[in-house]
């Protein structure tokens, strides 16, 4: 088949890397960029660390206004599409390059597969969640990462041609992280000491776009003892007063490659978040995590006891990290082997 992917979003490359590699042998595919993401640090490193190819296609698309940059996308795609004449649309997450990819497929009539089908956070403030939805409800395949997933997908109604294949971000952390460990200098560079440290990320509108409960989570991060190692997302850096003065115990970086942040968060103490996929990658390592959210799409860890949902808006954020703690007991809940999975079902489809 002619298979075109599309990404333009960090956490999509990072899914791209280990199917895109699983699929070369069977499949024709046409990688295609959206441009969503563009400083090197976001994109063209991570293209660098998982050894992703040069995109096919780049369309460049880099806009603040999530209209004009969905509206955009899918000018730019549909004339791709129309051009490239594939057989199959691939998309991933939950990601405005989610939403512009399905869209188009659905208008040039090209059959859609959806990876990362049934996520709900039932927050419809998240853009992401409009996202999720639509690419669910427009998909012909759709790869589900859990069977919280796949329920979500049976109560609305989609029952035909769910693939229950486990979470992709399982083979990329564990194809990278023997490298990361052993190649990755930022412990040294960032002079930490191994499991004593935190690492933080924020980049949730919800979080960074009201200026007033990004100091506050800050501020309330700065009353621990501990260094937090804190790389900081392009659109929250866009947010931050230039004049905000940084509690002295958190450490700033640019965004980090992929294997000097898995090696971050493999001898991180705690991890402190409120991204999708660090949530998982905590969970997959073993490391206690907070979620500054009040609800996340990957119940099952907090089910667990291994996150902690905790409101960004509480007063005190403190002492629910200091006393926070993981238990002993894990199940394995993202599985394993997932490109192979997804390729052989890829491979039974009959157009
Ligand atoms: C997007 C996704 C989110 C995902 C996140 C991963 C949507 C609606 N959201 O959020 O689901 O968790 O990516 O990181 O698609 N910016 C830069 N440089 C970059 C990238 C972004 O300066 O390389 C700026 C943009 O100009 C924009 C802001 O950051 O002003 C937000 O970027 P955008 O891609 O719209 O959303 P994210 O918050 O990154
Ligand atoms: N990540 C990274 N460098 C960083 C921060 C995160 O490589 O500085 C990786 C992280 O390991 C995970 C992914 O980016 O695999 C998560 O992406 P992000 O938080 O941007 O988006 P989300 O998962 O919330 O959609």
């Amino acid at each position: 088949m002619k298979i075109f992917s599309i990404v333009g979003a960090r956490p999509q490359f990072i899914k791209l890397a280990p199917l895109s590699a699983a699929l070369a042998p069977f499949h024709e595919e046409i990688l295609v960029h959206t441009g969503q993401h563009y400083d090197y640090a976001m994109s063209g490193r991570m293209f660098r660390d998982l050894g992703i190819r040069n995109p096919d296609v780049h369309l460049e698309v880099q806009k603040d206004n999530s209209t004009v940059q969905v509206a955009e996308m899918i000018l730019k795609l549909e004339k791709e599409m129309i051009r490239v004449a594939p057989d199959l649309v691939l998309v991933f997450g939950d990601t405005n390059s989610t939403l512009a990819g399905a869209l188009a497929a659905e208008k040039c009539g090209v059959p859609l597969l959806h990876i990362e089908a049934g996520l709900r956070s039932f927050n419809r403030a998240m853009p992401e969640e409009l996202n999720r939805v639509t690419a669910d409800h427009i998909a012909s395949y759709l790869f589900a990462p859990s069977p919280t997933a796949v329920s979500n997908l049976h109560k609305e109604g989609l029952t035909e041609n769910i693939t229950l294949t486990g979470d992709i971000m399982v083979d990329t952390l564990h194809d990278n992280l023997e490298a990361a460990l052993q190649f990755s200098t930022m412990i040294t560079q960032l002079g930490l000491k191994k499991n004593a440290y935190y690492l933080l990320t924020l980049h949730r509108n919800y979080n960074v776009d009201d200026a007033a409960t990004l100091v506050h989570i800050l501020s309330e991060l700065g009353k621990l003892e501990e260094t937090i190692v804190f790389p900081m997302h392009p659109r929250t850096r866009k947010m931050l007063h230039p004049n905000f003065e940084m509690p002295r115990n958190i450490l700033l970086t640019e965004p980090l490659g992929y294997l000097d942040f898995i090696t971050l968060e493999y001898y991180a103490a705690k991890i402190i978040t409120d991204s999708g996929g660090i949530q998982k990658e905590a969970y997959l390592l073993k490391k206690p995590c907070i979620t500054l959210r009040t609800e996340t799409e990957w119940v099952e860890t907090v089910e667990e006891k291994w996150n902690l949902l905790l409101n960004p808006g509480a007063k005190d954020l403190v002492n629910p990290i200091r006393e926070f703690s993981a238990p002993v007991r894990q199940y394995p809940i993202f599985g394993n082997k997932v490109a192979a999975k997804m390729v052989e079902a890829i491979n039974r489809i009959r157009l």
